[in-house]
């Protein structure tokens, strides 16, 4: 497989998505075979926003392969607290790292990178957008848990409005056959039209609910996320919404004995710790499948990657500006505006939002 960026899981065939939750079953299996493939390679981590998981279990990854480790994880210590643009912090990167992973809070930022990088860039997390490396991790974990990504019933409770590890996952579980989706969540916070436009146009069943308990002894697999307070404008609208969604043991009562219980973490409160014992709790497990994920990914992209030497400039394709108010062309105002047409709606090729003409 030839892979030269990771922005969106979706680029990926179902067979390729199968060869790296293959990869990285084998790498655990076996991760003494690996320790030296990346040898003499370099990985940059920039992270623009905080993270654990995500950074560290690329981090890890990394060296577990045997290759080494630059970057940031706070931008006010590097040349961004200057006002760095990210056009000129990836240029200089790329000269450094054969491989860069980034985190930003404006949608569409991974995009814009692979605009300027010398190197593979992968997205690990833009704003609210995507996250592909926890839906990588997450299917690794599916398949490992429940024996197939296919014919299972998914709900998915908290934050799906702002959850881009939700998006990420219902898109690619859209692709596989049979999978319907509960969809658990108050009104402020219901997942995004365009994430149910996705659903319908692959023909899966969803039904929108407002109580856990009721959705819960239906699933084969309950995803809880957290209320992500980074995300909204206010802490008054965010002290409205936290709370009000807890999985706790009796909630787990009616629930099936081969559930899975799936998080992507940070934990807040909508897990209550008593969960952690119970053997259907798998988010601890989740977070080593996902070290595996990214060694198989890491070893897939250093293997293949063919990043041509000298960038094409590219051109605006319009001149609107994007109307998300959350896109990376809305801080970095010297990207070209790239957009795909969509009936009278232009469609962003960095955020994918979309702006009436
Ligand atoms: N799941 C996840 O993205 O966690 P971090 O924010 O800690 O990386």
């Amino acid at each position: 497989m030839q892979l030269n960026n990771l922005i969106d899981l979706d680029q990926l065939s179902l067979a390729e998505i199968d060869e790296l939750i293959h990869l990285a079953n084998k790498i655990r299996s076996n991760p003494w075979a690996y320790r030296e493939s990346c040898r003499g390679k370099i990985m940059a981590t920039l992270f623009y926003e905080p993270s654990t998981r995500t950074k560290m279990s690329f981090q890890t990854a990394m060296y577990r392969l045997g290759g080494e480790v630059i970057g940031f994880d706070n931008p006010e210590n590097s040349s961004v607290s200057k006002g760095e643009s990210l056009k000129d912090t990836i240029t200089v990167v790329s000269g450094y790292a054969d491989l860069i992973v980034m985190r930003n809070p404006m949608e569409g930022a991974a995009t814009a990178a692979t605009l300027y990088s010398k190197s593979p860039i992968i997205n690990a997390g833009d704003g609210g957008h995507l996250h592909p490396t926890q839906t990588l991790t997450d299917l690794v974990t599916l398949y490992n848990e429940k024996g197939r990504l296919d014919h299972l019933c998914i709900g998915l409770c908290g934050d799906l409005k702002n959850g881009r590890t939700v998006h990420s996952l219902i898109k690619s579980m859209t692709r596989y056959e049979g999978n319907t989706f509960v969809l658990i969540s108050t009104e402020e916070l219901a997942l995004p039209q365009y994430v149910k436009d996705v659903m319908d146009a692959a023909g899966c069943r969803y039904r929108e609910l407002t109580n856990l308990s009721d959705a819960v002894p239906k699933l084969d697999v309950l995803y809880m996320t957290r209320i992500q307070r980074e995300r909204f404008a206010s802490a008054e609208r965010y002290e409205e919404q936290k709370g009000v969604f807890v999985l706790d043991s009796a909630k787990l009562r009616y629930a099936k004995k081969d559930l899975k219980i799936l998080h992507p973490l940070p934990r807040v409160d909508e897990i209550t710790v008593d969960i952690d014992d119970d053997e259907r709790a798998k988010y601890f497990d989740q977070t080593v499948y996902g070290m595996y994920a990214r060694m198989a990914l890491i070893f897939t992209v250093l293997q293949n990657a063919a990043i041509p030497a000298k960038k094409k400039t590219l051109h605006s394709t319009h001149p609107y500006q994007c109307s998300n108010p959350k896109c990376i062309t809305q801080t970095e105002r010297y990207l070209p505006r790239l957009f795909k047409e969509a009936g009278d709606m232009l469609e962003c090729r960095y955020c994918d939002g979309r702006t009436l003409i």
